[in-house]
């Protein structure tokens, strides 16, 4: 069956782009900052072809679409992470993988599943790596957006990747994981700031469970073993390998940077979901977690109903976690509705008086209509909204050159505007939320809706 456009996923703003295009001077209302030099690019799903069977949003191919800042100007281009099964689906002229949302195919000659790099990037070591969780991360060359090839530290990988590793801000090394829905479930491993794959260590867990983000503080990496499980169980019964369990806890597990599953000390609380983490650090004898918590989610399953009124409502939490009396307390900041948490990187582990987090419609499908900016320090916030029909997506924050003070930067994302039906990348002074963005930069063809982006400065580039 070839799936048509009544897929939310493949109608308006979500619909895959069919050109891949370089413009070489773009339309900007407003000032560009002429500090702000380096390239944002962000990663997201764009279907080559129609899919076969169901379509899940995060099912698409990777595509980045880059803008390049220098000297007030703008430059932008859009490219296919060209992965080993997007080559051979292009070749084919048609998909040979099924999505998320179909029984998995055991009999694809390439493999069980298409590793889309569609997810994220990270800037690490001199590199841009392009990461999708279930696989390697691909090399991607800047400005022109060019794949390298897939990336296995020079094959020392011997996990799959998170779309959302951490970096180190002081010490540049970089932390992630990989999870499997067979044994070993989980491995943590650290990259050394110059690139080399040092360690990688199993951690335990009692079964495989979608593991989407973790967090770091100076000393410690705290994983999440959250109740959406897999079992090929329920698949050989005809029903969705992947669940979310309610009746099992949330188990957190905190384990020093350097430390194994020997070390690791598993915190309880009540069942719940976490796709993104903002931060986490150090105080007194707590580690202290801030993370979008859903109380269940249904995302990743072929189901429409969802049970909980408040499940796939994402919020902003706090954990604390005693590592003195082993309690935990949790508690909601914000009740608003928001995803796609981001911080000035800077200053990842520490604690961190601002976050950044995506505001969400309230609609059907994930549209974003502003972006919050938090104040942890007294609980408030301010929210830059996109206006009338205008829809973005994750923001990210860019510190300003040379400064030291948290919120002195700004935050960069695409906005589509569901009328006119274009798109542009807007940059919003962080410290002033509620004005008009000191930059519109008009790209020349739509930008679908996405997933994550990173901020490339200049000296890296
Ligand atoms: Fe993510």
């Amino acid at each position: 069956m070839t799936i048509t456009a009544t897929n939310p996923y493949l109608k308006g703003n979500f619909a895959p782009v069919r050109k891949e295009i370089t413009s070489d001077t773009l339309e900007v209302i407003g000032h560009l900052p002429p500090e702000l030099s380096g390239m944002f690019v962000r990663n997201g799903p764009n279907p080559q072809h129609s899919p076969i069977g169901q379509y899940h949003w995060f099912d698409g191919d990777g595509m980045l679409h880059g803008v390049r800042i220098s000297d007030g100007k703008a430059t932008y281009c859009n490219r296919y992470v060209r992965t080993t099964g997007w080559k051979i689906e292009k070749q084919a002229g048609k998909a040979i993988w099924t999505g998320l949302l179909e029984p998995q195919q055991t009999k694809v000659p390439h493999g069980i599943s298409k590793n889309t790099a569609n997810t994220a990037l990270v800037w690490h070591a001199g590199q841009l790596l392009a990461l999708w969780e279930g696989g390697a991360p691909y090399v991607i060359k800047l400005p022109d957006l060019k794949t390298v090839g897939e990336y296995t530290y020079h094959g020392q990988l011997t996990s799959a990747f998170t779309a959302h590793p951490k970096i180190d801000p002081i010490i540049g090394e970089m932390m992630f994981f990989g999870y499997s829905f067979e044994p070993p479930y989980l491995q943590y491993s650290i990259v050394s700031a110059e690139g080399k794959l040092v360690r990688t260590v199993p951690i335990n867990l009692p079964m495989g469970v979608m593991m989407h983000d973790f967090a770091i503080t100076e000393n410690y990496t705290i994983f999440m073993d959250l109740p959406l499980t897999f079992s090929a169980k329920r698949a050989q019964r005809g029903k969705s390998p992947i669940m979310f369990e309610r009746d099992r806890p949330s188990r957190f597990g905190i384990v020093p940077r350097y430390g194994d599953n020997s070390s690791i000390y598993w915190f309880e609380s009540p069942s719940c979901y976490v796709f993104h983490t903002f931060n986490a650090y150090e105080e007194e004898d707590e580690v202290v977690l801030i993370a979008c918590r859903m109380s269940s989610t249904n995302v990743l399953i072929n189901k429409d109903t969802q049970l909980d009124p408040e499940g796939d409502i994402p919020r902003l939490h706090r954990w604390r976690f005693n590592l003195t009396d082993g309690t935990v307390r949790e508690e909601m900041l914000d009740d608003v509705p928001a995803e796609f948490p981001r911080v000035n990187e800077n200053f990842l582990g520490q604690k961190t008086r601002y976050g950044y987090a995506a505001r969400m419609a309230g609609s059907s499908e994930p549209l974003v209509d502003g972006i919050i900016k938090y104040d942890l320090s007294n609980g408030k916030s301010q929210t830059h909204e996109f206006g009338e029909g205008c829809y973005g997506g994750e923001a990210v924050f860019v510190p300003r050159p040379g400064s030291t003070v948290e919120d002195d930067g700004w935050l960069i994302t695409f906005v589509h505007d569901q009328s006119s039906k274009t798109s542009e990348m807007i940059v919003v002074n962080a410290q002033e939320m509620t004005t008009e963005p000191v930059a519109r930069v008009l790209i020349p063809q739509r930008v679908p809706y996405g997933f994550h982006g990173t901020w490339v400065s200049e000296e890296q580039l």
